[in-house]
């Protein structure tokens, strides 16, 4: 199955992604957590990227679409593919229509006051890249899954959070009409516990 996951930051699209993949085996291509390790081992499209990615700001289309057009040329993409954050503009979600079109796009509804806290409590484990909420960890510098060490994103701070919101408002919410008008839209509450957003997922998909 070729699905899109989209939604505000923090919606939880990380943390249902890689659950709704191990279910229908298919490759979850993150394309944040691709830009994020292309920054952190310094290639040219991390040092392109850097700027934007800690500010908030959205990557440059071209690069976006290049590194997208390539990942899902790889074998792995052959049954399918998970895209979680990408696309993100209506110039994004053209090309990956001539690339590899979507069979449904998952929209992740939350309400903007719930993600703050969402984000501002995030941790992410360096070794496996699982995300919690530091409401659930008895500690919050070692993963509870593998033992690794937890860390914040860098652009989980207050104000980079509000121009994230800014520029998902103006340029990636469009993309429900988008999709809307293509018929492949599916919307689910993103304000659930994390098992009931799972299962509302997989009934929208009907699987
Ligand atoms: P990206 O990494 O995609 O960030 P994002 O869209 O801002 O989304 P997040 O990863 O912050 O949130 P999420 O929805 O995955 O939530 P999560 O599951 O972690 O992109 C980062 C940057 O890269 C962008 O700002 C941009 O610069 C650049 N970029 C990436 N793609 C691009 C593109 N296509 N074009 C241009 N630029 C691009 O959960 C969040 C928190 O909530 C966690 O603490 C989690 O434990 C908790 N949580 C999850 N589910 C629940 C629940 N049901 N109830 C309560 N808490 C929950
Ligand atoms: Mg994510």
């Amino acid at each position: 199955m070729k699905l899109v996951f989209l939604g505000p930051p923090g919606a939880g699209k990380g943390t249902q992604a890689a659950r709704i993949c191990e279910k229908l085996e298919i490759p979850h291509i993150s394309t944040g957590d691709m830009l994020r390790s292309a920054i952190a081992k310094g290639t040219p499209t991390g040092l392109k990227a850097k700027s934007y990615v800690e500010s908030g700001g959205l990557v440059p289309d071209e690069v976006l679409i290049e590194m997208v057009r390539e990942r899902l040329h790889e074998a792995d993409c052959t049954n399918g593919y998970l895209l979680d954050g990408f696309p993100r503009t209506v110039h994004q979600a053209e090309a990956l229509n001539e690339i590899s079109a979507p069979e449904r796009v998952v929209n992740v509804y939350v309400a903007d006051e719930k993600l703050l806290d969402r984000l501002t409590g995030r941790r992410v484990c360096r070794s496996c890249a699982n995300t919690f909420h530091i409401s659930a960890l008895e500690n919050d510098k070692v993963c509870p899954d593998c033992g690794g060490e937890l860390y914040q994103r860098k652009d989980d701070s207050p104000e980079t959070i509000t121009n994230r919101l800014n520029v998902y408002h103006s340029q990636t919410a469009p993309l429900i009409d988008f999709y809307t008008a293509l018929n492949t839209l599916v919307t689910v509450d993103g304000d659930q516990t994390p098992d009931r957003v799972t299962s509302a997922i997989l009934t929208a998909l009907g699987c």
